[in-house]
């Protein structure tokens, strides 16, 4: 049980760039505040994954939107992941979705307008009741009322080693300049498309995790939360 009370369906926004550390702070405060965590970028791995499996390129944006409404319909979203739902079947995809080929696929699907916009509805309805939700839009388009709102940053070469890392802890080959290079061009698409792109909404704190721990940022997270009486110790 969460030491923590948090106000009936507090919505917490973190956005941040590719390798910002968003998604590991998301987890964190969500298990610290015994909230669902919802990482958005999963959504879009999903739908460029799908088009995938259907032979769909994403140099087609008619393709791309034509299996869409079918694409959204049989994903399922469970704090635990993303499950495919076919006929009375349902697959956990997640680990499919988290591949560098997925993160590519999503940020050419998430330049496209019509796929955010189908995507907001699913993220508005997971938020209702509370959560805590990483992301490049949230402040800004997907929860413009959340209660609090974080802009998680870090350098790009910090960004590109934590990848590294990350890769050579599960034993897979990792070249810190290429993870770099691609790490630019994710950014270059995020923040230059026209719809929704990268930036911190005017009332998001702007926390820079270089060099800080994800500990301290948790920390730094939470007293924001206190200090604004969005939540309080079950002692108090
Ligand atoms: O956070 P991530 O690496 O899983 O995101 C994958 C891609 O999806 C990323 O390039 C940007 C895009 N994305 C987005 O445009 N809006 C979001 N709310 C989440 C992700």
């Amino acid at each position: 049980m969460s030491q923590w009370q948090v106000n009936q369906g507090l919505q917490i926004a973190i956005d941040g760039p590719s390798g910002s550390g968003k998604g590991t702070i998301a987890a964190l405060i969500g298990s610290e505040l015994a909230l669902p965590v919802l990482d958005t970028g999963l959504l879009y791995r999903y739908v460029g994954w799908r088009a995938e499996e259907k032979n769909v390129s994403l140099d087609d944006e008619n393709a791309v939107l034509s299996m869409l409404d079918d694409a959204i319909h049989g994903m399922v979203w469970k704090p635990e992941g993303i499950y495919l739902r076919e006929g009375n079947v349902e697959k956990d995809c997640t680990s499919s979705l988290r591949s560098e080929n997925a993160g590519a696929r999503a940020s050419k699907v998430a330049a496209m307008p019509q796929v955010r916009v189908a995507l907001l509805d699913v993220q508005r309805d997971i938020a209702k009741l509370g959560c805590v939700m990483d992301g490049r839009d949230i402040g800004t388009v997907v929860l413009p009322d959340a209660q609090a709102k974080f802009y998680l940053t870090a350098s790009q070469r910090e960004r590109a080693r934590r990848r590294w890392s990350q890769l050579k802890a599960k034993g897979e080959d990792a070249d810190l300049d290429r993870i770099a290079a691609e790490l630019r061009e994710r950014d270059e698409r995020d923040t230059g498309r026209d719809c929704a792109p990268l930036e911190k909404a005017v009332d998001a704190i702007h926390i820079d995790s270089t060099i800080m721990t994800m500990d301290d940022v948790v920390e730094r997270i939470l007293n924001v939360l206190q200090r604004r009486k969005l939540m309080k110790g079950t002692d108090e």
